[in-house]
């Protein structure tokens, strides 16, 4: 049978190029082998975002205005709302209940960000549960890989122990233990070379206009020791050598003399990488314009993406259900 593949994103602000090359780019080529299931993660945005709610509509908007430009195609893969599918909270409730607490109070991703995200207050009940939820989405769809970057696999943990757990209790193999699916791209960092992230407004937006990309592209920084245009750089240490690696790896060897032999000078590779970002970003950004002006058919995306996820839902919780002899 043809593999399921879940993943999701929370809509907490633009989409950039870390996203793309973190994650969309490997939903966009998933959808070739596998049955994929896109989802807009908006109760865990909210999750953080609780007193932000007014923002979270026209994020989502945008983002999927994204996915679909980007080459996220509705006749291949289901695209939804999270929040539209009940079954979401109802499995989320019902994992509850046999998850222990010291699961999540121990996942490393929940003591860093109450930690790191002080001022959003959100040493909360839900906070705690982000992993639950995150099972749910999953196990709802009986997905077999889940995409994600590395700093979601303690949450891909905890859904496995979750299936393990229910599984012993209940008796009954409902669900599908997922695996996480890792992208191959090497490391890839924002423009200061800090991770990729809006907080530290170190990004390029996937619809990020040319003088911009340009601009941002040339503030970039470089080999610190190659100071004069004659001294030979150590594209090793250098972020814009990284994005030729990620965005033209055919390059790599070229990049690397012009650069250890002071063939070009820094301002000139970078003027050449910005030329190479404007021509990855620049068709995204227009084929976006066509859904940005177009509500209706992203609404519409949505609406037949959710007709498709609500009857796996349905008939996962009902096999809940009846495992858990309430039904
Ligand atoms: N927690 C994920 C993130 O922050 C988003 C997410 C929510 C998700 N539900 C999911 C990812 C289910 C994969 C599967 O990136
Ligand atoms: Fe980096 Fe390019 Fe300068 Fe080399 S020439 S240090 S790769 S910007």
């Amino acid at each position: 049978m043809q593999k399921k593949v879940l993943s999701g994103m929370r809509p907490t602000g633009k989409l950039h190029l870390g996203h793309w090359v973190g994650a969309l780019s490997n939903w966009v080529s998933l959808q070739e082998s596998a049955r994929c299931f896109f989802m807009v993660a908006d109760w865990h945005a909210l999750m953080s975002e609780y007193k932000n709610t007014y923002q979270i509509k026209d994020i989502m908007l945008d983002n999927v205005a994204d996915w679909l430009a980007w080459g996220i195609d509705p006749e291949k893969s289901v695209i939804f709302i999270q929040s539209e599918i009940s079954e979401h909270l109802e499995l989320f409730m019902i994992l509850s209940f046999l998850t222990p607490l010291g699961w999540l109070s121990r996942c490393p991703t929940f003591k860093e960000q109450i930690k790191q995200l002080k001022e959003k207050e959100i040493n909360t009940h839900a906070f705690l549960g982000y992993p639950v939820l995150q099972a749910a989405d999953i196990l709802l769809y009986k997905a077999n890989f889940v995409p994600v970057g590395e700093d979601q696999l303690p949450h891909l943990e905890i859904t496995r122990e979750i299936v393990r757990r229910f599984h012993f209790i209940y008796g009954k193999e409902v669900f599908v233990e997922p695996q996480p699916f890792l992208t191959k791209i090497p490391r890839f960092l924002g423009l200061d070379g800090r991770k990729m992230s809006k907080s530290y407004n170190n990004f390029i937006a996937l619809d990020e206009d040319d003088d911009s990309i340009k601009r941002k592209v040339l503030s970039m920084f470089t080999d610190p020791q190659r100071l004069r245009r004659q001294d030979p750089g150590h594209p090793g240490i250098c972020n814009v050598f990284s994005y030729y690696k990620v965005f033209k790896p055919e390059l790599e060897e070229e990049v690397y003399s012009w650069c250890t032999k002071s063939i070009k000078g820094c301002k000139e590779c970078k003027a050449d990488l910005a030329a190479i970002i404007v021509g990855l970003v620049a068709p995204g950004r227009e084929r976006k314009k066509k859904f940005l002006n177009d509500k209706d058919l992203v609404y519409n995306i949505l609406k037949e993406g959710g007709r498709k996820a609500r009857i796996f839902a349905e008939e996962t919780l009902r096999e809940v259900k009846k495992a858990m002899g309430l039904w």
